[in-house]
């Protein structure tokens, strides 16, 4: 693919494509997050906060074999155990981002290893304590996002984190199509990051069954809750749920209590397990290499952008 979308992205991390992959944990490990990179734009893997005892270095040089790739960790999660930080650290990623929580313990460390250091924001009082802390960039999330996110809607939070910070912007939250890239582009982002749009890639670690769940569902099959946290006893701060597809596990014990939720959560059964996945997820309509996604993001969003151009007559 020849460059020619240009941005504080591409130019930082010498791609063609402004496109970020997600650090979705449990489903981008080294393999999504190369082939995201051999796609154009720079693949993540992610790292959850019951990740343990290390993060394993395997991933990591599956990914780096490829070009640049990075992480993205919690900051909650850390502040608690820090030790994933350190095992990202010594691995010296290309990008490191430290959402959901404040970074400031962690971006100098960051900085030093050689990483370019990312925030996701979901409200303005976030973006100032990430760019308190020194971060290169944020991300703008929106809550279409699929995963943790905060309530503010996609098109809102990116204006706002946009009118508000001199950093470069990525935004995040329901992009899938050249359309969604373009518009972010066109509203002044340096580029945007997917997660939603590569969970139906054989590169995502996921069984079939999540695939076919992710091929099937429709925009409001997700819903925004923190059931699945609470079933299995995670400290996630209240103030972030998750965006998945709703299932029966969702509907029966919608008003359960913890001690009911956590004595009949049973992860291995597919009508509980719960599937991470934002809006976006209605138009994810095939199978397709994670590659291949986001060299079409990117060759789509061109098109567009190009063909908006005309509104400017002349
Ligand atoms: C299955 C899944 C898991 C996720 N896990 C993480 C994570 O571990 N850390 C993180 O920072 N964000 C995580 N996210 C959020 C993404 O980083 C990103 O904000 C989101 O995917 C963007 O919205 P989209 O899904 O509409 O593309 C996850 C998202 C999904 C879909």
């Amino acid at each position: 693919m020849i460059a020619v979308l240009t941005t504080w992205f591409t130019r930082t991390f010498g791609v063609d494509a402004p496109i970020l992959g997600a650090p979705m944990a449990n489903r981008a490990g080294g393999a999504l997050a190369a082939a995201v990179t051999a796609g154009g734009g720079v693949g993540l893997i992610g790292v959850g906060h019951a990740q343990t005892p290390e993060f394993d270095a395997r991933p990591a040089a599956v990914a780096r074999a490829t070009g640049p790739f990075g992480a993205g960790l919690m900051c909650w999660a850390l502040d608690k155990n820090r030790a994933t930080f350190d095992a990202v650290v010594a691995e010296r990623p290309d990008v490191m981002l430290l959402s959901f929580g404040d970074p400031a313990a962690y971006v100098l460390e960051a900085k030093a290893a050689g990483a370019v250091v990312g925030s996701q924001v979901n409200t303005l009082d976030d973006l100032r304590i990430v760019e308190a802390a020194g971060v290169d960039f944020v991300i703008a999330q929106g809550s279409e996002a699929g995963g943790h996110t905060g309530h503010i809607a996609t098109l809102s939070i990116a204006q706002q984190v946009l009118d508000a910070t001199q950093l470069p912007v990525l935004v995040a939250g329901g992009i899938a199509t050249g359309r969604g890239v373009a518009a972010a582009l066109a509203a002044g982002a340096a580029g945007v990051m997917v997660g939603t749009a590569l969970l139906a890639s054989g590169e995502a670690d996921a069984p079939d069954w999540v695939r076919e769940r992710i091929l099937g569902a429709r925009a409001e099959d997700t819903l925004y809750t923190d059931l699945f946290d609470r079933a299995q006893g995670f400290d996630w701060p209240a103030r972030w749920g998750g965006r998945l597809i709703r299932n029966e596990f969702a509907d029966t014990y919608a008003d359960a209590t913890n001690k009911k939720l956590r004595a009949v959560y049973d992860k291995t059964d597919p009508t509980h397990a719960s599937v991470y996945a934002g809006e976006a997820v209605e138009l994810i309509t095939e199978l397709r290499p994670a590659a291949t996604v986001v060299a079409t993001l990117a060759a789509d969003a061109e098109r567009q952008l190009r063909s908006v151009a005309g509104l400017l007559g002349g």
